[in-house]
């Protein structure tokens, strides 16, 4: 991961207040473009809205002349009573395999203070969040089996 990209951690629903809306825009951006690898899954605006912490990579680029603050990485977390539960995670195409998942993930370990477990899900045949997980020593627990009739 390149030094120039900062991490910027927004609490307890402070991404919903207008003036962060264009942090949402971008972190849906991003969630569009990868939403082939991750099943298809649209980011919801519910998930930023009840996400307890959103973790944003950002990277200063220039953008039609322009300097600015562009998020590369996004990260969001809720607590359930079982642990912390990562709800959304994606790196825009343009930077991935440059380490920022990787360091989106130590960053939570090392900054939150987590209880119990850090969980997530990740659907099966997405190989790239299977390895990302298990090189972060996550173990898989439990399979869900789906019959689709249409
Ligand atoms: C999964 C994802 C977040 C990885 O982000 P990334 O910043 O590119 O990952 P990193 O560069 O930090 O790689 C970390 C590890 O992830 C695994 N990994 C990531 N991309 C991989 C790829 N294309 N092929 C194989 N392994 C990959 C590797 O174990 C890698 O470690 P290594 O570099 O030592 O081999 C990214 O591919 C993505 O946004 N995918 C779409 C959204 C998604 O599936 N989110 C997860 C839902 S649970």
């Amino acid at each position: 991961m390149n030094d120039t990209m900062n991490f910027k951690l927004y609490l307890n629903g402070a991404i919903t207040k207008p003036q962060n809306s264009d942090v949402f825009d971008q972190c849906k951006k991003i969630n569009e473009e990868n939403s082939t690898a991750n099943g298809g899954t649209l980011i919801a605006r519910t998930h930023i809205e009840k996400a307890n912490y959103l973790l944003v990579v950002i990277k200063p680029m220039m953008v039609e002349e322009k300097r600015k603050s562009v998020v590369v990485g996004y990260l969001c977390l809720r607590h359930y009573d079982d642990g912390l539960y990562i709800s959304q995670l994606a790196v825009s195409k343009d930077h991935q395999r440059q380490g920022i998942a990787d360091r989106m993930i130590e960053y939570v370990e090392d900054h939150l203070v987590i209880e119990e477990n850090l969980y997530l899900h990740v659907n099966h045949g997405n190989d790239n969040a299977h390895a990302l997980f298990q090189k972060h020593n996550f173990v898989p627990m439990n399979v869900k089996y789906k019959k689709v009739y249409k």
